[in-house]
């Protein structure tokens, strides 16, 4: 028996770092890229875990405590009272569904994780290997996890990637659809009124969203005057957004797109590369844009007719992008 499951990317539309610090945010999934789970019985015991992606091929118990991965599993374990049979001391007070997955576990399992999302470069890929094993796992093990036990496992695993997540990666990637969010609060999905096109472009540069998190952190410590300021500059940009997505006015968005960038330029997220990108795609006729995700690398977004597109694109292209995405916001 096989189980797969399979999760989106995601970019940020407005108010990234913002949002650790209690600001409104948009964010959209990605479904160009997406990472993929397969769970499969298999004869060897314990619970194989196969990325070829990051060359990893280990048995679940002899990963590091704070790996990612080893923790998704573990905390999957933990929801469907299941674990692997060398750590059962008792197994008195089980429920019939504990027991079968216990006997489905015990066995042995191999769970193959594959991904077509760069690592670290803002489109949010240790958030969808983390919904993709969870939903393959839970389901696999006969007690499939409801979205709101996906986003709360996978906010848990963000701890380990980020330090201080605000949650709205994995809240993206759980839902898979366009979402208003609020740290700590009941998610919101955004009414797209009419359709719109994002390109997407890398600069091919990793940065690792903890360190930039932390980064502004820092910034924020040394003068919170300022910073806050920023942040409910983002804040109220990423408001006036969602009024005009939901409105049907996406042209708008390009102006409030340059102002977030202008702000999060401030914060000391952008990078040489970054503002190359998106300078040459608003030369190309982008009404608007900016960096998307931590910044100091990754990937910028721009807003563009769906005609002007390819003009974008090979503007990217020939600015040094790394990869360009076109993907339309619905
Ligand atoms: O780099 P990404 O796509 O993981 O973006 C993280 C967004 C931040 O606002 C910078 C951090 C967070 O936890 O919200």
């Amino acid at each position: 028996m096989m189980s797969h499951a399979s999760a989106p990317g995601k970019i940020i539309l407005f108010g990234e770092h913002a949002v650790v610090y209690g600001q409104p945010a948009l964010a959209v999934p990605v479904h160009q890229v997406h990472a993929d789970a397969e769970v499969s019985d298999s004869d060897r015991a314990g619970i194989w875990v196969d990325a070829p992606d990051i060359r990893l091929h280990a048995e679940h118990s002899r990963l590091a405590l704070d790996d990612a991965l080893g923790a998704v599993i573990s905390l999957v374990c933990a929801e469907t009272g299941t674990c692997p049979a060398e750590t059962i001391s008792s197994s008195s007070g089980e429920t019939a569904s504990q027991k079968d997955a216990r006997r489905v576990i015990s066995k042995g399992l191999e769970i193959k994780v594959t991904s077509s999302i760069p690592l670290a470069s803002g489109l949010g890929s240790g958030a969808a290997v983390s919904v993709a094993i969870i939903r393959a796992l839970s389901a696999h093990l006969g007690q499939p996890c409801d979205d709101e036990t996906v986003n709360k496992i996978a906010y848990e695993v963000e701890k380990i990637h980020h330090g201080t997540p605000s949650g709205i990666d994995n809240t993206v990637v759980t839902y898979g659809k366009p979402i208003f969010f609020i740290k700590g609060q009941p998610i919101e999905l955004l009414d797209v009124a009419k359709p719109f096109t994002i390109i997407i472009g890398d600069t091919g540069i990793p940065a690792p969203t903890k360190e930039s998190v932390a980064g502004v952190r820092k910034r924020w410590e040394q003068d919170k005057r300022k910073m806050e300021m920023l942040f409910g500059v983002a804040g109220s940009l990423a408001e006036v957004a969602r009024q005009s997505i939901e409105k049907g006015h996406p042209e708008r968005l390009g102006a409030l797109m340059n102002e977030n960038q202008r702000v999060l330029t401030e914060m000391g997220v952008s990078s040489p590369e970054l503002d190359k990108l998106v300078e040459a795609s608003r030369k190309a006729g982008a009404t608007g844009a900016k960096l998307s995700g931590g910044g100091r690398g990754g990937n910028m977004i721009a807003l563009s007719t769906k005609e002007n597109a390819p003009t974008i694109v090979e503007a990217l292209y020939a600015a040094g992008a790394k990869n360009v995405i076109v993907t339309d916001v619905r």
